[in-house]
């Protein structure tokens, strides 16, 4: 958080107490994720395009797991207990004992509402004085807060369930983002009653009572797709999709070709190159990124993975963990990898399992290589030096090293490490024995017309 920013300071408070009733979970609404990522980060994520000084979180319902998530992505995160879910007014006060002498802008945000973007966010500090409200237009606004407005000026904001038949058809809706200066936000705060039909605090009645002091009151409006609010998982399954479409025209429009792309689920973190191709079917998991000139081809599995340009990935494939994989290797179908250093040039074209490895360049993994790196209780490597060549259906039990170009013979289980430039057999050594297959085929025939 840079304390360095032209703009007024700001103080961040995002709400994210309530109980996610609705989402019928016992994982709190605001950790349910949206492309791989809790959709508290998201909202997060928007807050901190403002640099504010300040950043808090009011938690209530699962509040130790709320609180560890708010900090595993900003450490510095203050975290306020609101024990009781009395309304959004009243969340907004947990927050009062150390911010209400603040000197700036306040923003509180809605820890459900993940789609705010940067541009937005810029918009309700334009007019610091006044009390900004956050609003857009829908034709079916249903349970959400109506804007009474008057040309500019925002005259109130009326619940739904509050709502007389008139306000009711009002189009323009609250997103429940609201600013404005600190000092005045919690003045009018402590002046909130809960003589309403819920029964609550509601910080939607801030703009009347600014009013009636005199604060200048406004509108702000954005496109609904960045306040949708997620209550349940009709929701939660419409912002992904929401992402989703958005994560594709961006990809497409930076330069990758998707063949079908209803059918590529990105992460919210992605990178994609220029000139990668993504055949059907594909799913990115968090961290991965791809360099220029790629093919990821169809029914692949990517996540915690780079890939250096002119690769070629799958079909079918799934790479995880840390894998790391270097300029023009080539990965087949049916090829797993986690925590690997694939090296340049280096393939493994089918039914492969590369797990905590180390393979140079221009290695080649035959058809069904697979690194042995778990003995039931701790991971081990194997290193696979350059052009080292590893014979078809090699178990290599780690730890062990192959050297640079060495082969390993075709279903050899290699436990000793291969010094570079030497073959290693590790096998059964064949044996024929003249005319044995007839005679024992005449002997099962025998018994079995003896059954008979
Ligand atoms: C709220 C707004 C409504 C707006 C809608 C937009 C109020 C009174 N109403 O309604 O005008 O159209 O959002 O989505 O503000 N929360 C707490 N503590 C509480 C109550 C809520 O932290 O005591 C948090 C929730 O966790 C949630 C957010 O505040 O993140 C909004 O609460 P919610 O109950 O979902 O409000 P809505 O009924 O959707
Ligand atoms: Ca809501």
């Amino acid at each position: 958080m840079s304390a360095q920013n032209a703009r007024a300071a700001t103080a961040i408070v995002l709400l994210a107490a309530g109980k996610g009733t609705r989402m019928r979970s016992t994982r709190p609404k605001v950790l349910h994720e949206i492309a791989g990522q809790p959709m508290l980060h998201f909202a997060m994520r928007a807050a901190m395009t403002l640099a504010p000084q300040r950043i808090a979180v009011v938690v209530g319902q699962d509040a130790e797991a709320v609180a560890l998530s708010a900090r595993s992505l900003v450490p510095e995160v203050e975290i306020f207990l609101q024990r009781e879910q009395l309304g959004t007014g009243h969340a907004v006060r947990m927050a009062e004992g150390t911010l209400s002498d603040f000197d700036g802008q306040l923003i509180v945000l809605f820890g459900d509402t993940p789609f705010l973007s940067a541009a937005t966010m810029a918009k309700l500090i334009e007019t610091p004085e006044a009390i900004t409200v956050l609003g857009f237009q829908t034709d079916s606004p249903g349970r959400y807060g109506r804007l009474v407005m008057d040309g500019e000026a925002l005259l109130r904001i009326t619940e739904a369930k509050d709502a007389t038949p008139d306000e009711l058809q009002i189009k323009t809706c609250n997103s429940g983002v609201m600013a404005g200066p600190a000092k005045t936000i919690f003045r009018l705060l402590s002046q909130l009653t809960s003589e309403n039909a819920q029964g609550e605090y509601y910080l939607t009645d801030l703009p009347a009572l600014a009013r009636a002091e005199g604060v200048f009151t406004r509108a702000v409006f954005c496109d609904i797709a960045e306040t949708l609010g997620i209550n349940d998982r009709i929701d939660l399954a419409a912002a992904e999709a929401a992402f989703q479409t958005r994560a594709r025209a961006q990809a497409m429009a930076a330069g990758a070709t998707l063949i079908a792309p209803e059918t590529v689920h990105f992460s919210w973190d992605t990178v994609l190159g220029q000139d990668v191709v993504i055949e059907p079917n594909v799913i990115f998991g968090p961290g991965v990124e791809i360099a220029d000139d790629v093919t990821i081809r169809a029914f692949t599995h990517l996540a915690e993975t780079r890939i250096a340009p002119g690769v070629s990935v799958g079909p079918f494939a799934r790479l995880r963990g840390g894998t790391e994989i270097a300029e023009g290797a080539y990965i087949g179908n049916f090829v797993e990898m986690k925590k690997a250093d694939f090296g340049p040039g280096a393939k493994a074209s089918h039914l492969t399992y590369v797990g905590d490895a180390e393979v140079g360049a221009e290695a080649n993994l035959g058809a069904g290589t697979i690194t042995c790196n778990y003995d039931g209780v701790s991971k081990h490597r194997t290193q696979i030096g350059a052009r080292a060549f590893i014979g078809t259906n090699t178990a290599l039990v780690a730890p062990v090293k192959i050297g640079e170009d060495a082969y390993t013979a075709t279903g050899s289980v290699v436990t000793k490490d291969v010094p570079p430039g030497d073959l290693a057999i590790a096998r059964g050594r064949q044996e024929n024995k003249p005319g044995l297959a007839r005679k024992l085929r005449q002997r099962l025939l025998g018994l079995k017309a003896a059954k008979e």
